[in-house]
């Protein structure tokens, strides 16, 4: 036993798969043995992004409300734990189904992991709509620049609220009353459109909001408020207008699809040479990604609410831009880049939405990329192969874009800080195991070794 044990490891020590062993793991990461096509069916749960300004909302009726096809990860799961320690009555009847009562004791809310996480500012616009005060942590979210929260303080401020950073770093606002108001915001900004509206919707008054986000998720908030009894108008183009009303009351409402998940389904369809039906998806939200798709070779094939993406040949390069919805999402960069670097001819990726969203280049070229970063810019040469390596996942979609170079990668390639990935992402390595990846999640140095000798065998057998 030992001496097949020795035989399996200096065959991975000579296939160059050194890297198991001198890992000291502290958190989870992900264990990949790259090179396999995926293929099957997979469902995409609720849009994180959605069900965070949902809940929040959720708190502005005294009444119960129904909330279906929330996902269940970490920044969703914190936001209830929150909820729930300022008095909220938090039931989550399955998996995928909360029902909430806003019976909130107090708008006060601080703790380690609200102080993590971004759409804990969402508490800010629906407590300072329904209570007229509140006092959150500034929000905290991935690492991937400067995420300045100005124009939510210049939307509340000019509701007629006072806007402050308190002590401690809290956000402290403040209202005897709020008064609709004609808002331009200086910048388009998802947070800024949808914390404003909330703060509106139980304002006296009509309330203008212009030069706003039109993501779906935006839609979404404005479709559940209304399911409430708000009165919104125009989410989902340029102007919103709502007319302020007195009470929110009862609602039962489902999530839309995440339109990040789907899309790095779409990419892993794509970059693996693989084929899936990605499933529970509305196609109109995917067109930015599915017409890159089809630019540089894949076939996408869309259905009422499904998507099949089938690549079977080297995609060729593209130039990207990021840009607000409808163009490409700045959430779904890191993967596209994955993507391109192992594509034919040289790509350009534009960031234009955040600074620094290119810190996982680094990662990737650790795995043969070759990718140059000038500015805003990842020039990229298209390799025709990576090679596994131990690599760091600096937020969330980072990490899911480490993932996808893992899958095509030769050999073993380690992600480690998974953590970051479970934000996002429900059960993203059950999933793709369910797909054919060779996958698992590791949780200690245990448990590492044990799998590394897993592997290993199979390696000599
Ligand atoms: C949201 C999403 C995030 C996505 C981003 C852009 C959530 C919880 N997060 O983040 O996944 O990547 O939209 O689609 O929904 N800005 C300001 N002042 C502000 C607000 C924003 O200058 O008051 C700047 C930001 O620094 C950034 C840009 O505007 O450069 C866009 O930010 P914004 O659209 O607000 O993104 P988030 O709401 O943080």
């Amino acid at each position: 036993m030992l001496q097949t044990v020795i035989i399996a490891i200096n065959n991975i020590i000579k296939k160059g798969y050194v890297y198991f062993f001198d890992i000291i793991p502290v958190m989870s990461k992900y264990i990949i043995r790259g090179g396999k096509s995926l293929a099957g069916d997979v469902i995409i749960n609720g849009a994180k992004n959605a069900a965070l300004g949902i809940i929040a909302a959720a708190i502005m009726s005294d009444e119960m409300i129904t909330i279906e096809n929330i996902p269940d990860v970490w920044d969703i799961n914190v936001l209830l734990d929150a909820i729930k320690e300022m008095g909220a009555i938090v039931n989550r009847v399955d998996r995928h189904t909360v029902k909430i009562v806003g019976s909130m004791c107090t708008t006060t809310i601080d703790n380690d992991n609200i102080r993590k996480m971004r759409g804990s500012y969402y508490l800010v616009g629906a407590l300072l709509g329904k209570y007229k005060r509140a006092q959150v942590p500034q929000p905290g979210g991935c690492n991937i620049g400067t995420r300045s929260v100005d124009q939510h303080f210049k939307g509340f401020k000019q509701l007629g609220a006072k806007v402050e950073i308190t002590y401690g770093g809290l956000i402290s606002a403040e209202a005897a009353s709020l008064k609709g108001h004609h808002i331009f915001f200086d910048i388009v900004s998802v947070g800024a459109t949808i914390n404003v509206m909330l703060a509106a919707v139980l304002a006296d008054g009509l309330t203008i909001l212009e030069n706003v986000a039109k993501e779906p998720h935006i839609v979404d908030v404005a479709n559940f408020l209304n399911s409430m009894g708000a009165n919104i108008k125009g989410a989902g183009t340029d102007v919103i207008k709502i007319r302020g009303v007195s009470k929110l009351h009862g609602s039962t409402y489902s999530i839309i699809p995440d339109q990040i998940e789907a899309g790095t389904f779409m990419l892993t369809a794509a970059a693996t040479r693989g084929d899936l039906l990605i499933k529970n998806i509305i196609p109109k939200h995917m067109e930015a990604i599915s017409a890159k798709l089809s630019e540089i070779g894949a076939e996408v094939i869309e259905n009422d609410d499904s998507i099949r993406v089938v690549a079977k040949n080297r995609l060729s390069s593209a130039n990207i831009k990021t840009s607000a919805y409808p163009g490409f999402p700045t959430d779904m960069q890191p993967q596209m880049t994955a993507l391109l670097a192992l594509s034919e001819g040289n790509s350009y990726v534009s960031e234009k939405i955040f600074d620094n969203r290119f810190k996982y280049v680094d990662e990737l070229i650790r795995m043969g990329a070759n990718i140059r970063v000038e500015g805003d810019v990842a020039i990229i040469s298209g390799v025709e192969k990576l090679t596994g390596a131990s690599v760091c996942s600096p937020d969330l979609r980072a990490g899911a874009a480490l993932v996808i170079a893992g899958l095509v990668a030769e050999g073993y390639t380690v992600v480690e800080h998974v953590e970051y990935i479970e934000r996002g992402y429900e059960e993203f390595e059950v999933k793709l195991r369910s797909l054919g990846a060779s996958i698992e999640k590791v949780d200690d140095e245990e448990d590492s070794a044990l799998y590394a000798r897993k592997m290993a065998l199979k390696d000599i057998s």
